[in-house]
């Protein structure tokens, strides 16, 4: 993979979008303040709370190191926090690093050496790391031992060192990208979905709380349907409609606050981004709905593919507006209707809605 397909970071950090899911300029300090720090407090993914709890609490009763964690998921759900509620769960010192950082196996030695024992790394963007390292980790995740090389050519020796036992949290918005050797050694597997509404709700009153907003239950309700199934940006926006109350307002953020709040910010009934509405509307005006190919259209919306695909597609599927067909990607006929435009009848899109060679991986490049 190139090195330039952080752009799906950096295209919200310049275009400053409040509904970008993966913009995280401003948040430093306040994200970490509205981060659940234990796994009571982190609302919605039941099922990966539930399973995720039950490993770490026998691990934590057998006095070991739980088995390695695999999160994946599109952005701002969630999955470095629970690399931080994971660690302080059992008790355990938290080790940041990312893929991207670990660009030779020697990067990823200097940090395995480093270990204590019962330590928790936790890799970002895991399916970023260079190979050289990626085969170093298969050992060290197994074996719990690395082969450092020392010299080069012929010369070279490779000096075993053990580790102590540690956990692997990696993270990753592609798990596809994930060569099958890596992803067989986590012994647990988290992907993380798009939160409901009803979470969503929750994830507001308890940042509001923490902010201390004043927070309606119906404002609540408002956000929370706007913001694209995303705690971060379920809190982005909480931010953001304060502002206006205070400014505007009374300070109080109830319904016609925030609906009043989000229309200035120019975010839309399904709370798309800059990103989804271009790539919707690509699809729909200048390929009549599709089908075309994931490439062609990353190209009409001037986006890097892998952008496209992670960034702006999951959600549109999510919402019932784009589907991802053998034949390429389609615009269904609610994306029409978000749009405000009448769907042609009998047209191509329609009929392969139906598609009986539906894609089984729609990670595949279908031009
Ligand atoms: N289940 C949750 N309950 C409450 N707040 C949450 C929950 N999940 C995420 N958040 C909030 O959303 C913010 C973004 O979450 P986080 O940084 O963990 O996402 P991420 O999956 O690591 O995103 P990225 O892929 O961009 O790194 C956090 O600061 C946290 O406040
Ligand atoms: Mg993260």
């Amino acid at each position: 993979m190139s090195a330039d397909d952080s752009g799906a970071s950096a295209r919200g950090a310049e275009t400053g979008d409040l509904v970008d899911p993966t913009v995280q300029i401003d948040e430093g300090a306040i994200d970490a303040a509205l981060r659940p720090k234990h796994l009571a407090e982190f609302v919605g993914q039941t099922r990966v709370r539930e399973q995720l709890g039950l490993v770490l609490s026998a691990a934590y009763a057998r006095g070991s190191a739980p088995d390695h964690v695999l999160l994946s998921g599109p952005p701002g759900l969630g999955k470095t926090t629970l690399a931080m509620i994971i660690a302080a769960e059992i008790n355990q010192p938290l080790r940041i690093s990312s893929g991207p950082a670990i660009q030779h196996a020697g990067d990823l030695a200097a940090v395995l050496s480093s270990l204590t024992e019962g330590e928790v790394l936790f890799l970002d963007e895991i399916h970023r790391m260079a190979r050289p390292a990626e085969e170093m980790l298969y050992l060290a995740m197994e074996d719990f031992r690395v082969d450092v090389i020392v010299g080069k050519g012929p010369g070279a020796t490779a000096i075993p060192l053990d580790l102590p036992p540690f956990t692997l949290v990696g993270a990753t918005t592609r798990a596809g990208l994930l060569p099958g050797p890596l992803r067989d050694r986590f012994g647990f597997t988290a992907h993380l979905d798009f939160y409901e509404p009803a979470e969503l709700t929750s994830i507001l009153v308890r940042s509001a709380e923490l902010l201390e907003v004043p927070l309606e239950p119906d404002g609540a309700v408002e956000i929370a349907g706007r913001s694209r199934g995303t705690p971060r940006v379920a809190n982005r926006l909480l931010r953001r409609v304060r502002d206006f109350a205070e400014v505007r307002g009374n300070g109080i953020v109830d319904l016609a606050t925030a609906k009043a709040a989000l229309t200035i910010y120019d975010v839309d009934g399904l709370g798309l981004d800059r990103l989804d509405r271009s790539v919707l509307e690509a699809l729909v005006l200048k390929f009549g709905g599709g089908p075309v190919g994931l490439s062609t259209l990353a190209v009409a919306v001037a986006e890097e593919r892998e952008t496209v695909e992670e960034v702006a597609e999951p959600y549109l599927v999510r919402a019932g507006l784009l589907a991802r067909t053998a034949r390429g990607r389609i615009a269904t006929p609610a994306a029409w209707q978000h749009l405000g435009m009448a769907q042609p009848t009998g047209g191509a899109a329609h009929a392969s809605l139906f598609d009986p060679t539906e894609e089984t991986d729609p990670t595949d490049g279908t031009d």
